[in-house]
């Protein structure tokens, strides 16, 4: 079975754009391994949009552009596999994708089949020039079904940008993961922007189908397709903990070819990244605090007993985190208190009873993994 936790990858969209190729694809392969990603967890390689020619063949075939992919699409994934790795690609339910490209509408199944022949073991599915006539739900049960009668099993990655109420009909269609926001950019406006977009809508993700608030933008600085301003490490931190703890899938979005050891560190958090893998799946609930302060809280129950709390500065100035138990149904009179333990400094902090505060600066954040332990 599929996504039993939130998917993991690399997407070729928020650095590369159309400006992709089968060299483009190989050397991210090639890195891929060296930099600990596998062993993290990050498994699938997407290429999204701008693959293909303009055209399908008189056959009404897909074509890989021959001057991006000479070899074809079933050489790129065969070269993906040779390394461990699964491999994505990208079609839109409606006339054309979002690129100008042709798209999987009225050709369902015949493009499920060529996906499969090719290897193809996620699609991630778009919504552009979507048909007045025909709601979306029919849109991605038509693709969800064709997914399905293959003969492969693949990865199915709605992208309807959290349109028409996607969180309601989305799971029926077989999706296994689903944009439940519009598109990100490399600043600190709109991870913020995105991540409080889905206030009070936890219950909507699930193992077999997660809330999918878009790749990450973590070690991109400002450079490639979506890079408008670029982000801090600590705001990259805060961006890849928000995306953790709210059970986001974790698709890279940086040129992996050349990131840093800053980048390399957050991507391979795996303290945080265990948090956003438990195999219970369950979503983090957001609290506010009493004074409406901008520092947020999110809490995700974690399948050993334990919890992951994020604490997060959303404002501009210096903030104060501070979490009374009670509101996590700790009571003092329980004679429980919270072992917690710093994800990010790796370091244990101690037991502390019925609250724990922190100071933190303007887009940073606490994150810890907090266990019930007996103190009286
Ligand atoms: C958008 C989508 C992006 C990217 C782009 C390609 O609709 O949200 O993630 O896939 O299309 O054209």
């Amino acid at each position: 079975m599929l996504a039993q936790t939130p998917p993991m990858g690399w997407n070729s969209w928020n650095t590369f754009g159309w400006e992709i190729s089968e060299e483009l694809i190989k050397e991210t392969a090639d890195v891929w391994n060296d930099l600990g990603l596998l062993d993290a967890g990050y498994q699938y390689l997407v290429i999204d949009d701008c693959w293909s020619l303009k055209k399908r063949n008189e056959h009404g075939y897909l074509v890989a552009d021959p001057y991006k992919f000479p070899n074809g699409m079933k050489a790129v994934a065969d070269y993906v596999h040779s390394k461990g790795l699964k491999f994505g690609m990208y079609s839109c339910a409606g006339t054309m994708t979002c690129g100008g490209h042709p798209s999987s509408l009225e050709h369902e199944f015949v493009d499920a089949k060529t996906f499969a022949d090719w290897g193809v073991d996620f699609l991630k599915y778009d919504y552009c020039y979507k048909p007045h006539n025909i709601p979306g739900h029919i849109l991605y049960k038509r693709m969800g079904m064709a997914l399905r009668s293959s003969g492969r099993d693949i990865l199915f990655s709605a992208c309807n940008w959290g349109n028409d109420k996607t969180h309601e009909w989305i799971r029926a269609t077989g999706a296994h993961m689903y944009r439940s926001t519009g598109d990100i950019q490399d600043n600190w406006e709109s991870i913020k922007n995105i991540a409080l977009s889905q206030w009070n809508k936890e219950c909507y993700s699930a193992p077999y189908c997660y809330n999918d608030i878009d790749m990450l933008v973590v070690g991109m600085y400002g450079k490639g397709n979506v890079a408008l301003g670029g982000c801090s490490d600590e705001e990259y931190k805060t961006h890849f903990s928000l995306w953790s703890i709210m059970n986001s899938p974790l698709m890279i979005g940086c040129d992996i070819r050349n990131i840093n050891e800053a980048t390399r560190n957050i991507l391979t958090n795996k303290e945080i990244i265990a948090l956003n893998q438990d195999p219970e799946g369950r979503q983090a609930y957001s609290m506010e605090q009493w004074n409406n302060s901008d520092v947020k809280i999110y809490i995700k129950p974690i399948s050993d007993g334990s919890f992951g709390i994020g604490f997060f500065n959303m404002g501009d100035s210096d903030g104060e985190g501070s979490l009374q138990f009670w509101d996590m149904g700790l009571t003092a009179s329980s004679g429980y208190g919270l072992h917690l333990r710093d994800l990010w400094e790796h370091e244990n902090i101690g037991i502390a009873t019925e609250h724990f505060t922190c100071k933190l600066k303007p887009h940073h954040c606490k994150v810890l993994r907090a266990k019930p332990v007996k103190v009286k």
